[in-house]
């Protein structure tokens, strides 16, 4: 038996969901990036990379990791609210496709820099479209409260000193809504919204050769068997009917959890049963250090026993880590069959945002990924 716990990730589901992808954008002037905070496995980089996706990075390590795994630096945009100078001077460096940025000050610090290095940079503006994505409110990033994106103030302002700025272009505008999204009206309004401010950018700032509509399009996490693919139809088709753009402009997206979730799972063994008069714990292996949405953000994973045999009789388990923390807590009250000691839990949907957000608290060691094709089996330690 494998050591425990371990991600397993299944790359014919992956390649499958690539495949999909590329037959919704086949013809069109879309272009995909992978958001590498999703799940930056250096296996999962490349064959993304190869199947000819950009990268989207959100640090100098992401850039780092990108270039390396195989992505044209032409094909790396670069976005984040807080890039030091260090980063940019290293996304400069290495001629990253775009910048996207979200503050007047770090527009002016580019601007410097980009000097400094006698070259020249293509921006993007990060708008807050002010769009409600209907998510989890801690993976919302489209609204006025949230932190993203340059405020209409700075926009004013920067509209008047643009002319000074010599070392970068301003090239088009960055949107990004929100994470998990399932309801395609969400991108409705977000292209209502790109078709208002299109006209504004081109009179105020130039023309417009560049959108970014960002990512964020969800997945199904109750039922991840019967949906291994996301509604990528129904995504891009929202984009295809809703945006009133020249079709010259290239629009560009970053979708990361869409991608790489569902080929995803943890796998863990059960290491103690606990019975109280109200419950009963099943103790994991595995912890909020390996997978930390439900801790974080209440997520629902789903968990199977995984010999998968139907026992008949089934019991409500609390599912829990084994870190000192009260909220590492997978699940309560979750009907499995009965469980004991060594057996193997799947948690699935492990994908996107478990391993990219592993931690080593409690002084937790980096846990091994496995690989699986039906090519070849890859184990990594
Ligand atoms: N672009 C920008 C600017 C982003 O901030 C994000 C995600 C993405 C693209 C990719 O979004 P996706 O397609 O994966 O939804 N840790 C959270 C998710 C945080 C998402 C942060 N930004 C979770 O586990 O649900």
């Amino acid at each position: 038996m494998k050591q425990t716990p371990y991600y397993f990730y299944d790359l014919d589901l992956l390649n499958e969901t690539l495949n999909c992808l590329k037959s919704n954008i086949k013809g069109t002037n879309f272009k995909v990036h992978y958001a590498v905070k999703a799940n930056n496995n250096t296996e999962i980089l490349q064959l993304i990379a190869n199947e000819g996706l950009g990268a989207d990075c959100v640090s100098g390590g992401e850039i780092r990791w990108a270039l390396e795994a195989g992505f044209h630096s032409s094909e790396i945009v670069f976005a984040g609210v807080g890039k030091t100078d260090e980063e940019i001077t290293y996304a400069l460096e290495n001629n990253v496709g775009m910048i996207h940025c979200e503050s007047l000050q770090e527009i002016l610090v580019i601007n410097e820099l980009a000097g400094e290095l006698n070259t020249f940079a293509n921006i993007a503006l990060r708008l807050n479209p002010n769009v409600n994505p209907l998510t989890h409110e801690k993976i919302s990033t489209g609204l006025k409260e949230n932190k993203f994106g340059l405020t209409s103030l700075e926009f004013e302002e920067l509209i008047g000193i643009y002319p000074t700025l010599s070392n970068l272009r301003i090239v088009g505008m960055h949107f990004h809504v929100g994470s998990q999204i399932q309801d395609m009206s969400v991108y409705v309004d977000l292209c209502d919204r790109i078709n208002e401010l299109a006209p504004v950018f081109t009179t105020c700032i130039g023309p417009l050769e560049y959108l970014n509509v960002g990512g964020g399009l969800g997945i199904d996490y109750f039922e991840p068997e019967e949906n291994p693919i996301p509604d990528f139809d129904g995504y891009f088709e929202a984009f295809k009917t809703c945006l009133e753009l020249d079709p010259s402009v290239p629009v560009h997206f970053e979708l990361g959890r869409s991608i790489v979730a569902q080929c995803g799972s943890l796998h863990t063994k059960v290491l103690y049963i606990k019975r109280s008069e109200e419950k009963n714990f099943a103790v994991l292996d595995a912890g909020m250090t390996e997978l930390l949405r439900p801790a974080l953000y209440n997520a629902y994973h789903k968990m199977e026993r995984l010999d998968g045999l139907e026992t008949g009789e089934e019991f409500l388990y609390d599912i829990v880590g084994p870190i000192c923390e009260s909220s590492d807590c997978f699940g309560k009250d979750i009907l499995l069959p009965e469980l004991k000691r060594g057996d193997i839990i799947t948690i699935r949907s492990c994908g996107a945002y478990a391993e990219s957000m592993s931690l080593n608290y409690n002084g937790r060691e980096k846990v091994p990924s496995i690989l699986h094709s039906t090519l070849n089996l890859v184990e990594k330690g």
